[in-house]
């Protein structure tokens, strides 16, 4: 039986990039801290098999211990359906600390509930800033972050982030990037993946496209010129683009899948925009391993293409992730075609940006945020 006297500790996911972060944190506690209990809650924001139980079987996780089932909504609907659930199981259970991954809506509502009930918030990924308010994650960054007690940092850019919004040195801990333990974790298997192959495609002549922010899929006009860009990008190379849930919806909305019809491409096939589903975290990894370049708007992307060294365009105007453009492969494009296609040329001649590995981003961070935890559990008992 549990001693009761354990120190217990909720770990919270909801959407799919919360899942590969809290992998190597859950092994992590596993070996290094036997003593605290933890129990993994997944809010439900995303709840479609490829969204999200695909990423708990490819990354041996174990299920949730709570599942909260909230599911899509406004903003508003989805962070308070969240809050209102959560709450009664922290009422319930009284954890010692939670642990919230990212700067999705899951994130927010968690932190905002725990502290309301007096009970430690530790952020994983803390500190990011795009200096962007009309990204919805940049109010969740900072919300959570007012709110933690323990500020884990994957960049040195991120300590100065917080510091300038007063939060206190003792709280802020520099320990690394989860994303790239998970990655390096999981390479072999993805280079064992067979996915190319089956899509028809061969290394490094082929580009990988995803897209899911509101700002880019959300608005006609920029997502009809990314895909007139893309369009164009596809007549030299196959693009392949795993479609999230929000784009697929878009898609069709904007009446996309007609007027691009003769550039989306069912693989296999030589040219054009390969459209599939949203695809298991081991063959994106595969993917973005054997590409000749990556087109993104994603966070998580533009720290894993840096890591491996596939250059990468994000088509976004700022990055709450400059370490990304400083050191690694990342350029910001934005989402004017003309230059989507001359950044893309460039990278057709042979010219792709190259970058080094960030400092600690070295497959220890979740061991590093372990012995914290474990520290702190020490302290508060
Ligand atoms: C969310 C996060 C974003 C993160 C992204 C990762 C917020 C505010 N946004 O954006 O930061 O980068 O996840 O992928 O938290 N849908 C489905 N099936 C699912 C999930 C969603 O069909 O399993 C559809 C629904 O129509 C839903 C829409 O996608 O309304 C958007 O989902 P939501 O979780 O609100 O935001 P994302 O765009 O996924
Ligand atoms: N990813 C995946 N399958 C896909 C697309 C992305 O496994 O079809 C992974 C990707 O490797 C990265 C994470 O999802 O680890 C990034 O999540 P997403 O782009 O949804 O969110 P963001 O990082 O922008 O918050």
């Amino acid at each position: 039986m549990d001693n009761p006297d354990k120190p217990l500790i909720y770990l919270i996911v909801g959407a799919r990039p919360n899942f590969m972060k809290a992998a190597p944190l859950i092994r992590a506690l596993e070996e290094r801290a036997p003593e605290i209990k933890s129990l993994l809650v997944h809010t439900g924001q995303h709840y479609d098999y490829e969204m999200s139980k695909a990423f708990f079987e490819d990354l041996d996780m174990p299920d949730p211990d709570i599942y909260l089932g909230v599911g899509s909504g406004t903003h508003a609907e989805q962070t308070a359906k969240i809050m209102i659930s959560l709450e009664k199981e922290i009422f319930d259970n009284r954890p010692d600390l939670i642990v919230v991954f990212g700067d999705v809506n899951s994130t927010l509502a968690a932190s905002v509930v725990a502290s309301k009930l007096m009970v430690p918030v530790a952020h994983v990924e803390a500190g990011l800033r795009s200096f962007d308010r009309t990204m919805p994650e940049e109010i969740n960054r900072i919300v959570t972050d007012i709110l933690s007690d323990l500020l884990f940092t994957t960049e040195r850019d991120a300590i100065e982030n917080l510091r300038r919004e007063g939060i206190p040195d003792e709280k802020i801990h520099f320990t690394g990037n989860v994303m790239i333990d998970t990655l390096l974790t999981f390479a072999d298997k993805a280079r064992k993946s067979d996915i190319t192959e089956r899509l028809g495609l061969s290394d490094r002549n082929y580009a990988v496209l995803t897209l899911h922010r509101p700002s880019n899929v959300d608005v006609p006009e920029v997502f009809d010129g990314i895909l007139e860009a893309l369009a164009e990008v596809s007549k030299n190379i196959p693009v392949v683009f795993p479609v999230h849930p929000r784009t697929k919806k878009r898609l069709a909305e904007f009446g996309f899948l007609d007027k691009f019809s003769s550039a989306f491409k069912t693989p296999p096939a030589e040219r054009g925009i390969l459209l599939i589903d949203p695809v298991k975290y081991t063959e994106f990894l595969a993917l973005e391993m054997k590409s000749l370049f990556v087109l993104t708007d994603s966070g998580g992307i533009q720290e894993e293409t840096t890591f491996l060294g596939v250059p990468c365009l994000t088509l976004r105007n700022n990055t709450e992730r400059p370490v990304t453009l400083e050191v690694g492969t990342n350029i910001l494009v934005g989402t004017d075609p003309h230059r989507i296609i001359e950044e893309s040329a460039k990278i057709l001649r042979g010219e792709g940006k190259k970058g080094a590995i960030p400092e600690l981003w070295d497959g220890k961070a979740s061991h590093r945020i372990a012995k914290i935890i474990k520290t702190k559990m020490e302290e508060q008992k």
